[in-house]
């Protein structure tokens, strides 16, 4: 199985934005994960299209964006163009998912659905095969820096039962409290993305952080299963 690493920019330095970027490609990331917050959805306030099309011109990596807005049926377009190549939205506020994860296609980009660590995997069992990611959240959203939720490890092992057993290629991406600690649970139990923000840019040097969490993570993933 493969697994890839997404550093959420979130805990970055904002002001030196692209230099954190280009460290982590340095250190050998899959993904940029960028958390949009609309203070709504969630008790925070982050980052909009404007920041993804800045981040967009410094790197080739593929962008990942979360959006934490009750909303995000009106911002998908600018997103889009701002340069995202995957947008996440969450199940708990959309009374039309299955229109949206459309939309998101439409655009061009890959489609992501994401559960709280409240919600059960079944909230998304009508649309598994319109996605092309699954983010399990493993702290409830809003801020970076939360520890890890124990019992969402057994949630990842659930969703991914049901990605088998629909042969679906979806990506796994799990979310919070990712670190040295936690990342080969989490691999173990089934998941193939791994964000993680203050593990890495809190650390004193983010390239070598990305480096060891994506090496664990692939020793993890090539561990013999139980
Ligand atoms: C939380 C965000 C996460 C967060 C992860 O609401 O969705 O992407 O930045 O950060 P850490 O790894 O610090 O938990
Ligand atoms: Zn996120």
């Amino acid at each position: 199985m493969s697994v890839r690493l997404a550093p959420s920019i979130l805990s970055a330095d904002f002001a030196a934005l692209g230099a954190a970027i280009q460290a982590v490609e340095r250190g050998g990331v899959d993904q940029i994960h960028l958390d949009v917050m609309d203070g709504h959805f969630v008790p925070n306030l982050t980052i909009g299209p404007a920041i993804v099309k800045a981040v967009r011109r410094i790197t080739s990596l593929p962008l990942d964006v979360h959006l934490m807005v009750t909303n995000p049926d009106q911002y998908l377009e600018a997103f889009a163009s701002a340069g995202a190549n995957a947008m996440t939205v969450h199940v708990e506020i959309l009374p039309h998912l299955h229109r949206t994860l459309g939309a998101i296609k439409k655009l061009g980009c890959r489609a992501g659905a994401a559960i709280n660590p409240s919600t059960p995997p079944e909230a998304l069992s009508e649309v598994l095969d319109d996605l092309d990611i699954v983010l399990v959240m493993s702290v409830n959203p809003g801020f970076g820096g939360q520890a890890f939720i124990p019992h969402t490890e057994s949630k990842i092992q659930r969703v991914r039962q049901m990605l088998d057993a629909r042969r679906s290629r979806a990506d796994l991406s799990v979310d919070g409290g990712i670190d040295r600690s936690t990342v080969g649970r989490v691999v173990m139990a089934g998941a193939t993305v791994l964000v993680a923000g203050a593990a890495i840019f809190d650390s004193p040097d983010p390239e070598r952080t990305a480096k060891e969490l994506r090496a664990l993570a692939l020793e993890a993933a090539s561990a013999p299963r139980s």
